[in-house]
């Protein structure tokens, strides 16, 4: 993309960029990010703008905000090669790519009605964290799209 046009989605103050997120997953990213705009959050999203690195990618521009690991390790499964830019005084003043974590626990809720996690009992969900997707280490569910239905709310 030429410099001098420009830029489709405003530099934030102070916040967070989520920047190289696979295009059409932004609206997945506010639901595990739990960002509605009912409170007031100034949010910026790109859907599908071009990218050098990836051919289309979503981007989503939080002000005023930081993420807790439990959401980086979520934001992984859906946004494999985002980077998440910590923005001060408009500069970027971290930036590190997302890891995808081997296990997640206590962040997604299987969807097998029959798993022991799903019943009244205290158990802690956990998954797996495969190639294309997760699988409950208690009943062996794969769940490989919309992983961010998943997310316990
Ligand atoms: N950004 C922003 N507001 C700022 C500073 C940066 O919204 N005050 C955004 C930029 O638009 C970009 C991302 O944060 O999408 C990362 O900024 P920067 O590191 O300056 O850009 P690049 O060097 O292009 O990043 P990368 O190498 O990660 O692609
Ligand atoms: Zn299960």
């Amino acid at each position: 993309m030429s410099e001098d046009h420009q830029l489709r989605v405003s530099k934030i103050k102070s916040g967070t960029v989520i920047d190289h997120v696979v295009g059409g997953q932004a609206l997945n990213v506010l639901a595990i990010l739990g960002i509605d705009g009912s409170e007031g959050e100034e949010v910026s999203v790109g859907i599908n703008v071009p990218s050098d690195r990836l051919a289309r990618k979503d981007i989503v521009k939080v002000e005023s905000r930081e993420l807790s690991q439990d959401e980086v390790d979520v934001l992984s499964l859906i946004a494999p090669d985002a980077t998440i830019n910590i923005v001060r005084d408009y500069d970027v003043i971290e930036k590190h790519r997302v890891d995808r974590p081997d296990v997640v626990e206590d962040v997604l809720s299987c969807p097998n009605p029959d798993c022991i996690t799903a019943g009244g009992e205290p158990v802690t969900s956990r998954f797996e964290v495969l190639e294309d997707g997760v699988r409950c280490s208690y009943c062996g569910t794969i769940v490989r799209e919309s992983i961010a239905d998943l997310i316990d709310t």
